[in-house]
């Protein structure tokens, strides 16, 4: 499953390279800034290894291009330093002769790999170039990984936050697959589909706030109740709003109780001021909660759960969205019946 881009700095953005020099030999400085300035890469040079661990700890830096002989700290140390503190750096050494052998033996533990000096041009940036596409693959690799354990993350709490209620407890991933089923419909982007299969995963999380007796109460709410009901989608998006990178999220959590009419909550937003997203959120919602048991009405079959959607149409939904979703939810019974 595709997850949203937007737990990690995306690997594959276009921003401008960073490379650190550190040496304090003025020729292997001069071959190799004009070499780097060439290929529009920035440039940061520092003359040892204490203050190139002071240049990583203060600005994001995508190799480190040092020399093994410095004054102080050995380049070896700077190199294993420096990858312990940043897994993501790319670390190339540059070596004469005579420290050919440790800087192949640091390759692995600390180096990513290593130049000989005197520095050649071409070889040197062959190098480099190299290193940032393996960097950009590894990179690649971690942020899918991150993002996916994000995303795990994120449906288990939704899923927590279900099993506060004996009813509710499969309806977050139960509209999770109407949404998909009826964004497949709409022909919506993939983008656009795990960004739907996230929020609708978590349309609800503003639940947390509501007290178990009220999701469960068997009859009439009270106005005090009402107001805790009412507030949940207020206090989702405020909660979503608080993690980088899931504003769209937030805001279709926000709106997925708003009418089409403009009669809703929290905003009272109207027709296509209302992300699209929720738009089929809201349906997908309606439609499982229609078609569950509640502790206040028995559930309804699909049949009569589609005839109360469509005599809202316009009016609580978007016609155009109600009928793809009626199209995949008429095909979903459907296998149903077949099985
Ligand atoms: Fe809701």
């Amino acid at each position: 499953m595709s997850v949203p881009e937007v737990y990690a700095v995306d690997p594959n953005s276009q921003s401008k390279l960073n490379v650190l020099i550190v040496t304090s030999d003025p020729s292997v400085l001069k071959t190799a800034t004009q070499a780097l300035a060439e290929r529009e890469y920035t440039v940061i040079t520092v003359p040892n290894g204490s203050d190139a661990l002071d240049v990583l700890k203060q600005r994001a830096v995508d190799i480190m291009l040092s020399d093994i002989d410095l004054p102080g700290m050995p380049g070896v140390t700077v190199a294993k330093t420096a990858s312990r503190m940043f897994p993501d750096l790319s670390v190339v050494l540059m070596t004469d002769g005579s420290g050919t052998e440790a800087a192949r033996s640091a390759v692995g533990c600390g180096a990513s790999d290593y130049v000989s000096k005197p520095l050649d041009t071409p070889h040197l940036l062959l190098v480099l170039e190299r290193n940032l596409e393996r960097r950009k693959v590894d990179a690649g690799q971690l942020y899918r990984e991150r993002s996916q354990v994000l995303f795990s993350a994120i449906k288990a709490l939704a899923a927590a936050i279900d099993a506060k209620s004996f009813y509710t407890a499969t309806h977050s991933s139960r509209v999770t697959t109407l949404c998909l089923a009826a964004g497949s419909v709409l022909g919506l982007s993939s983008a656009d589909m795990a960004t739907l299969e996230l929020a609708a995963q978590i349309h609800d999380i503003g639940n947390i706030g509501t007290p178990d007796e009220v999701l469960d109460k068997p009859g009439t709410l009270t106005d005090v109740e009402w107001v805790d009901i009412l507030r949940h989608p207020d206090v989702g998006s405020s909660i979503l709003s608080h993690v980088p990178g899931l504003t769209q999220v937030s805001s279709i959590v926000r709106h997925h109780h708003e009418r089409y009419d403009g009669g809703g909550y929290p905003d009272g937003l109207s027709g296509d001021a209302i992300p699209l997203l929720s738009r089929v959120v809201a349906v997908a919602d309606a439609y499982e909660a229609m078609t569950s048991e509640r502790p206040y009405r028995h559930a309804k079959s699909h049949v009569d759960a589609i005839k109360e959607l469509r005599a809202n149409a316009r009016t609580q939904f978007d016609p155009i969205i109600l009928e793809c979703f009626i199209a995949a939810v008429d095909d979903i019974e459907a296998g149903n019946k077949a099985a």
